[in-house]
């Protein structure tokens, strides 16, 4: 495993993470969760990705089961939550979004659900335009002084919405978000490679990026159709059906399919190269993989070692293929 610095904070994260979305608490066991989790850590991944909303609340009570039966030393594990879907099943309006109310009983909920003291990493899981941004930050300064949060971002805010948030942080002496969680692979890249890039340098913003298969497409497990046992078989995720296949117009399969040729020509996995893609991006603090069964993670953690075999001309016609 390769451990990589959460933007210009001291915190090592295994440069490959792992997240909880669609999987626990829903699509899989907690045999499964657990043996996932005990696979992840065998292999140097230090880093747990949660959120309140990610099976209502269920997926953060199946790891903070999983890792207290694992027993995992807590100075050795980073975990997350994140707050704005709330976990009510129908979540009243003090219930959802970033007030300093939600942010606060937020963070206690989950809390309890992981069973753990504090939270590592706490994100602002989209912007709220229901709440002032200067509510939201002084909320999280308030958890980080109480030492129920140690770092707090945002996921898919924009770089302005970042950037107002670091202003008024530092304005007035108050802890700023020290990272962002987008979505970042070969199909997704404006935000990361353009949007975000005056916060690397002015802000040290950190980025733990989500989906870098896009949900499994760039595996080319979709090449030939969509199986019932896979993410976008299942009934409950239409939607995501169509946000990852997009209209028939966008032609991402047909972008996916010559990408699994060109892995086929180089003697690579589709899936490992595209992690790969995401692990060259030197402001790519940790790329978070999500799995189904533990033979899936095993194959994406050998990632890193695509490095050492790929080299720039090959990287470029992957780009080619995208561009
Ligand atoms: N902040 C946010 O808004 C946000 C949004 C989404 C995700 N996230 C975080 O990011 C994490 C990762 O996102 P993601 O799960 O979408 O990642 P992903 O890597 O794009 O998709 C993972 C899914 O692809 C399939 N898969 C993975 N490896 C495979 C392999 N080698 N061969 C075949 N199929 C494979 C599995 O689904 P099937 O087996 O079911 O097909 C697996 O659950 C999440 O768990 C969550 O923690 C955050």
């Amino acid at each position: 495993m390769q451990y990589r610095r959460l933007g210009s904070s001291g915190l090592q994260l295994s440069a490959l993470s792992f997240g909880a979305w669609v999987t626990f608490g829903s699509q899989i066991g907690r045999d499964e969760s657990r043996n996932l989790v005990a696979a992840a850590w065998d292999n140097g991944v230090n880093f747990f990705d949660n959120a309140e909303g990610y099976a209502k609340g269920r997926a953060e009570q199946v790891m903070g089961d999983v890792i207290a039966d694992l027993r995992l030393p807590r100075d050795g594990f980073v975990v997350s939550s994140k707050v704005f879907f709330g976990s009510a099943e129908d979540p009243a309006p003090t219930q959802r979004g970033l007030s300093r109310k939600h942010v606060t009983d937020a963070c206690h909920a989950a809390l309890k659900r992981l069973r753990v003291e504090y939270l590592d990493l706490y994100y602002c899981h989209r912007p709220d335009p229901e709440t002032p941004i200067s509510e939201t930050v002084l909320a999280m300064d308030t958890l980080v002084r109480q030492g129920k949060v140690l770092y707090w971002g945002t996921s898919e805010w924009s770089g302005a919405q970042i950037a107002e948030a670091v202003a008024f942080a530092r304005a007035n002496h108050l802890y700023a978000p020290t990272m962002e969680q987008p979505q970042y692979n070969l199909l997704h890249r404006q935000r990361v490679e353009q949007e975000y890039a005056p916060l690397y340098a002015d802000a040290g913003l950190g980025t733990t990026i989500w989906s870098p298969l896009a949900s499994g497409l760039l595996t080319g497990k979709y090449n030939d159709g969509i199986a019932t046992d896979s993410r976008l078989g299942q009934p409950s995720l239409e939607w995501l059906q169509t946000a990852v296949l997009g209209e028939p117009a966008a032609d991402r399969l047909g972008k996916v399919r010559r990408f699994s040729a060109l892995a086929a020509e180089l003697g690579e996995s589709p899936a490992q190269l595209a992690i790969a893609w995401c692990l060259r991006n030197p402001n790519v603090s940790s790329v978070i993989l999500g799995a189904s069964r533990v033979s899936q993670l095993e194959e994406n953690l050998r990632a890193l070692d695509v490095l050492e075999r790929v080299d720039a001309q090959d990287w470029q016609r992957i780009e080619a293929i995208f561009g």
